[in-house]
């Protein structure tokens, strides 16, 4: 690029690049602050991909790394990528998305730590220089491998139990301590080759090995944590060619991922060591298969019922959880909400932060169907009103409003806050059978007095509902 600029410009090049970067860099924080609300999370996106433009592009010129036709051919194929994926990807299969691209920013990373390893004699390398590179090998492999794994859990090509033998974690443990000693190997002695290649390939087998005892509903948890691995994997590569900007959003990335990881942690009641290594969740619900407990009886509504008592109520509030994205019933369940306020019935949406698959998998969801913002509310906002609420419809959620964590000590969701929508006057549960959800237990809310199951999938069900609340 330089050579078509005046003399008087080029000498200010080094210093133009850089404030490029601190402007990608500022527009990263404000996409990513923008992130935090419905209202602007559009934007923040937009924002981000911006920033991502602005770095890509001044990097390659900075490197002088590739032609014109070449960065703008880029450009176009990869955006061509991207905006397929993302119009084509289902809201339930973002998880699964989100997997791949941290796998191939991990992989990415190490590649960068290698081909500059590779671009000079290993002497020329200080001592600083070759941590940092054994570091991305180590972390970006270990992504590489563990996302893509975790990718299959998800997908089901690989199976979604915890696969496990005995003695796995102290085995695990003694792998990382061994990658932790060839990398300070490599860095005394960067001419001992083996011990470059035994950090990629032991680094390899860790994230198959750590990311394979753990059960495929944890998956969204873990891909949290490996997106924080691709960020310090990326700010590792960052020091290795000493550019600025991957520093910088590599750590933004690293501390985003593991402050969405400790958030569904505690959503869940969990510890970060009890997914990791607790070997839980392999169950997975959805399965539409018979009831748990035959036992007890329930209460089968109808339609015209339930449109009857939500179209008498004075306060409604809708609880969504993983089922409204499996049926993709948003948009008819914003039609029965529009029906209901049309009577002067007050309606709510209460979110619970781990309903669904994925951290704001409601949000998203109801934002699609042009649900407003100011009826969303969050759990500790919502839950103060059960109380006083007539109806909630509880809509493919399960656990999120399961009372056993308030009450059974035994339960694997004991002690993990939940929507009280045992607090209200009645609830109607939206599902297709009275299996279990994620964690794969019975829900005693099914058998209460106050609860009616409308049976059925929540599409079907609430097209059925809007249909009869036209003859209320
Ligand atoms: P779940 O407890 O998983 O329950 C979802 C329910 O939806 C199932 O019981 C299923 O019952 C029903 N369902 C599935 N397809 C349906 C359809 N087409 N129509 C109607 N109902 C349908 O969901 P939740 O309450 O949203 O809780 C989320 C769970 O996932 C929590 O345990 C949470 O810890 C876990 N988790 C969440 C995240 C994040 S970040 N959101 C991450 C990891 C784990 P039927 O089969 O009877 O229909």
């Amino acid at each position: 690029m330089s050579n078509f600029l005046p003399p008087s410009v080029q000498v200010w090049i080094p210093e133009i690049i850089q404030l490029f970067y601190l402007l990608a860099t500022g527009v990263f924080i404000v996409g990513i602050k923008r992130l935090g609300s419905p209202a602007t999370a559009r934007s923040g996106n937009q924002l981000a991909a911006l920033g991502m433009l602005i770095g890509v592009i001044v990097t390659l010129f900075d490197q002088q790394i590739l032609s014109f036709e070449f960065i703008i051919a880029g450009i176009v194929i990869g955006s061509a990528i991207g905006a397929f994926a993302a119009k084509k990807v289902e809201m339930t299969a973002m998880p699964e998305m989100v997997a791949i691209f941290n796998g191939f920013g991990g992989g990415a990373s190490a590649l960068v730590a290698w081909g500059e390893f590779s671009r000079a004699a290993p002497a020329a390398f200080g001592i600083q220089d070759l941590v940092t590179i054994g570091l991305s090998i180590l972390i970006g492999s270990i992504t590489f491998t563990g996302s893509f794994i975790a990718f299959g859990k998800l997908k089901g090509f690989i199976s979604g139990n915890p696969v496990t033998f005995p003695g796995q974690n102290i085995f695990n443990l003694l792998l990382t301590l061994c990658t932790f000693g060839l990398v300070g190997w490599f860095a005394v002695d960067p001419n001992a080759q083996i011990a470059f290649w035994l950090i990629f390939g032991i680094a390899l087998l860790l994230g198959v090995l750590t990311v394979m005892p753990i059960g495929g509903a944890d998956m969204p948890v873990v891909i949290s944590l490996l997106n924080s691995y691709s960020g310090l994997a990326a700010a590792m590569a960052g020091f290795v060619i000493n550019n600025n900007l991957l520093i910088i959003s590599g750590a933004l990335v690293g501390a985003a991922g593991l402050i969405l990881t400790n958030i569904m942690c505690k959503a869940m009641n969990r510890t970060l060591t009890n997914v990791l290594f607790g070997a839980f969740g392999g169950s997975n619900s959805t399965t539409g298969s018979p009831a748990a407990d035959t036992d007890r009886t329930v209460r089968e509504t109808t339609p015209e019922d339930v449109a009857l008592q939500c179209a008498y109520a004075d306060k409604v509030i809708i609880t969504p959880g993983y089922g409204l994205a499996v049926a993709q019933a948003q948009h008819v369940l914003k039609e029965v909400a529009d029906k209901l306020e049309a009577r002067g019935v007050e309606v709510k949406y209460g979110i619970h932060p781990v309903a669904g698959r994925m951290p704001g998998h409601m949000n998203v969801l109801l934002a699609e169907a042009d649900v407003p913002y100011d009826q969303l509310y969050d759990m500790e906002q919502i839950n103060p009103e059960f109380k006083s609420t007539d109806v909630v419809l509880i809509i493919g959620a399960n656990d999120v409003v399961n009372p056993a964590a308030k009450t059974e000590t035994g339960s694997p969701i004991y002690g993990m806050p939940i929507l009280n929508v045992d607090e209200a006057d009645r609830t109607i549960i939206f599902k297709r059978s009275l299996s279990p959800g994620f964690a794969g237990i019975d829900n005693e809310l099914f058998y209460r007095e106050s609860n009616q199951m409308f049976f059925g999938d929540a599409k079907d069900s609430l097209q059925k509902l809007s249909q009869a609340l036209n003859d209320v």
